[in-house]
């Protein structure tokens, strides 16, 4: 064995040589794996004994792609090149994939001849989600392999594509046995020998695009379809872009055309906010005072308290993972409703191909309901979703304590009510937490972790792993009214209803949130939800604009109407009978409505947010302004491409913030105090995000 470097080998097996690289935790191709590539590949070539050459990966994963801390950070290197040493290698070169070839590691097995691939192993090109396009050659090869349309599908999309799927693809060549990567690569190698197979390489394969020329219409289609989707994002758009121009220009065209396009993104504002979106999920992970070798807590069963929407939703997401639940409920038709939604959705998904009928079915037999909360006293945790009412869920507490094992975890679903007080009613307040998914809980990727005041750390890491597990993103939280998230959605909810008494409509706060980038705007939000949420009609006195929609029966989008009119097909329309109410109200409160500017609307919904997130930071709430944006992120639609607020308002200036809020404040009073950290921070000259 001979070290190519300190995290490269180069060993002889036989006729085959092979490099090795061995980079934990994900073999990311920085510069000691570039040159070991390179440097590897140099030193087989020149090895008489090798006829021909593996890549093959030690530790979890073949190479997950760049370095992507590293990436846009400028150095000057003596200049290698590994990518043209796999592909222009004399002996034929095969890449030996185990857990996932991604973004550059894909593009580097590309470069090879030949790719064989355990079957627990995927392949993408992800750079999509950092706001990037694969720029080591990925967007010319891999149409030449696959086709335009499923480059398009998998480029846009990021997705990590099946080991099987890439054999009927075209990916990968063979599959080899679990287990046996090494072997069986190698086995492939002397395969290629004896069977004199060519060096083939992908960038010579041509028949695909060559199809695909003179049919711009595959591209339009896309597009369109994808329309929704894309909104906003430069990277899908970029990446298509690379796909023509391997469908209508040579390859070494067609890499000048993605190196330009590459650099673009590299450069772009969205690709950093990316960027930074990626390492902030993973640093969401971290809690400084609860270690990584904290003991976890097993959690092999779970039991959830109410079959209403929400526990719903939330067993789906264990059933998922394959780990059993027993959900409880008070009453038999109730529970009866709750179980039958859930093998609706799952029947749906299934019609969609998103799982079979067998998984479906795999899926209920691991929920059980009950109307006994003793069924609970096995189980390894308990999440509470019933009503967010304190006497009902201090009742359930007090039971759960006296049923449930030692050590079993306790978690509420509350998403306001203080988590110290449900967890006093208990002799075992440090095995009590919040879990706050959001609805619908098996679709929505955040779940905000909240720890109360005695929540033991075996309680945390465990929540926090078992969030992984289950597809979730997390953030520890702590206790506060509305929490991290919902605390910060009542500042743009507040400016969002007092601009409507200043003098804007609905219709234009929503679009200016809608321009930003949020799928949707505070008042269609309230249409979709429904205006009649915690609205009684006997107790309404027409006081607020909501009471006068509801008293007319416009609740929403399930009425026909709310804020909007909507037509047959659910589409909104601004509403005369709306701007009227709202119109007679400012004339009552004697205000004289004005016009507001985009500008205005946009300042005055979102600057309170980020002084809010400063004011959760100051408090300790929030670890770090990184998890605040995780949760905006993944609970509220912000726009990865624009980093969550704390990323948003340093992007503009926290100086900017500062004197808005200073403005507001002498305009309407204390209530827009700015935050003394955000006075601390422009007063330092420092910003949340970057350091
Ligand atoms: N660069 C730098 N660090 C990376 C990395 C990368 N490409 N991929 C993962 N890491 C780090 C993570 O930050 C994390 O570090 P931490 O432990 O200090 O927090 C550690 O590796 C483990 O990552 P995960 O927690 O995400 O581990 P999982 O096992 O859940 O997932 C994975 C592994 C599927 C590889 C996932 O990490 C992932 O999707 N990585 C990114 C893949 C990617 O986007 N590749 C494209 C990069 S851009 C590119 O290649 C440009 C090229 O075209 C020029």
């Amino acid at each position: 064995m001979t070290a190519i470097n300190a995290v490269t080998d180069y060993t002889l097996d036989g006729d085959v040589g092979v490099i090795t690289l061995n980079s934990p935790p994900v073999n990311a191709l920085s510069r000691g794996v570039l040159e070991g590539i390179a440097f590897g590949m140099q030193a087989a070539v020149a090895d008489p004994g090798a006829k021909a050459i593996v890549l093959i990966c030690e530790g979890r994963t073949f190479i997950a792609g760049a370095d992507i801390g590293g990436l846009g950070s400028r150095r000057e290197e003596r200049p290698i090149d590994p990518m043209g040493e796999l592909e222009r290698s004399p002996k034929p070169v095969i890449a030996a994939i185990h857990g996932t070839a991604l973004g550059g590691g894909l593009e580097a097995a590309l470069c090879c001849n030949y790719r064989v691939a355990v079957p627990s192993a995927r392949c993408g090109l992800p750079e999509v989600n950092l706001g990037l396009l694969p720029g080591a050659g990925g967007t010319q090869r891999l149409p030449r392999l696959v086709g335009p349309q499923k480059a398009l599908e998998m480029m846009t999309s990021g997705m990590h594509v099946p080991a099987r799927q890439c054999l009927e693809m075209g990916v990968v060549d063979e599959l080899v046995e679990e287990g046996k990567l090494r072997e069986g690569a190698i086995a492939f190698a002397r395969k290629v020998l004896a069977e004199n197979r060519p060096l083939r390489k992908v960038r010579d394969i041509s028949e695909k695009v060559e199809a695909a020329r003179g049919h711009p219409e595959i591209f339009a289609e896309f597009r369109k379809a994808n329309a929704r989707k894309f909104r906003g994002f430069m990277a899908p758009e970029w990446n298509i872009r690379c796909i023509e121009a391997a469908v209508n220009q040579p390859f070494d065209e067609g890499i000048k055309t993605e190196q330009k396009l590459f650099r673009e993104l590299l450069a772009g504002e969205q690709s950093a906010a990316q960027r930074y979106a990626f390492f902030a999920e993973r640093q969401a992970n971290k809690i400084p005072d609860v270690p990584d070798d904290t003991p976890l807590i097993p959690v092999n069963s779970v039991g959830i308290i109410g079959a209403g929407t929400m526990g719903g939703g939330i067993a789906m997401n264990f059933a998922n993972a394959g780990i059993p639940v027993t959900i409880v409920e008070v009453k038999q038709d109730a529970l009866d409703r709750g179980l039958g939604v859930i093998r609706k959705n799952y029947e749906r998904t299934a019609s969609r191909g998103g799982i079979t009928a067998a998984d479906v079915e795999k899926r209920m037999g691991l929920i059980t309901g009950s109307l006994d909360m003793n069924a609970l006293a096995p189980v390894d945790m308990v999440i509470e979703a019933v009503f967010e009412r304190m006497d009902i869920k201090k009742d359930i507490f007090s039971k759960l304590d006296a049923i449930c094992k030692p050590g079993a975890i306790l978690a509420t679903n509350t998403s306001a009510l203080n988590i110290d007080e449900i967890a006093s009613v208990t002799k075992r307040p440090e095995a009590v937490i919040g879990l706050h998914f959001f609805s619908p809980a098996n679709v929505m990727k955040l779940l905000e972790v909240v720890r109360a005041d005695h929540t033991s750390k075996p309680v945390i890491a465990t929540s926090m792993k078992l969030a992984k597990k289950i597809g979730k993103v997390a953030a520890l939280v702590g206790v506060c009214p509305g929490f991290v998230g919902n605390r910060i959605l009542g500042q743009r909810q507040r400016e969002a209803q007092k601009l409507m008494f200043e003098g804007a409509m609905p219709w234009d706060i929503d679009r200016v949130m809608y321009d930003f980038g949020f799928p949707m705007g505070p008042f269609a939000m309230s249409d979709l939800a429904g205006l009649d949420i915690g609205w009684v009609k006997e107790n309404s006195r027409g006081e607020t604009i909501r009471d006068a929609l509801c008293e007319l029966d416009r609740r929403g989008q399930k009425t026909g109407a709310g804020y909007y009119d909507y037509d047959e097909n659910r589409v909104a329309h601004p509403s005369p009978v709306t701007e009227k109410i709202i119109q007679d109200f400012v004339a009552r409160s004697g205000v004289n409505a004005r016009t507001i500017t985009d500008e205005e609307i946009l300042e005055r919904c979102l600057y309170p947010m980020v002084n809010e997130g400063a004011k959760i930071l100051e408090e300790g709430m929030a670890i770090r302004a990184s998890d605040i944006d995780v949760i905006w992120e993944n609970g509220y639609g912000w726009p990865v491409y624009r980093g969550g607020p704390m990323w948003w308002g340093d992007q503009i200036g926290l100086d900017k913030v500062l004197a808005g809020m200073k403005k507001l404040q002498a305009q309407m009073g204390d209530l827009y105090k700015p935050a003394a950290l955000l006075e601390k921070m422009v007063a330092e000259g420092k910003n949340f995000t970057r350091v």
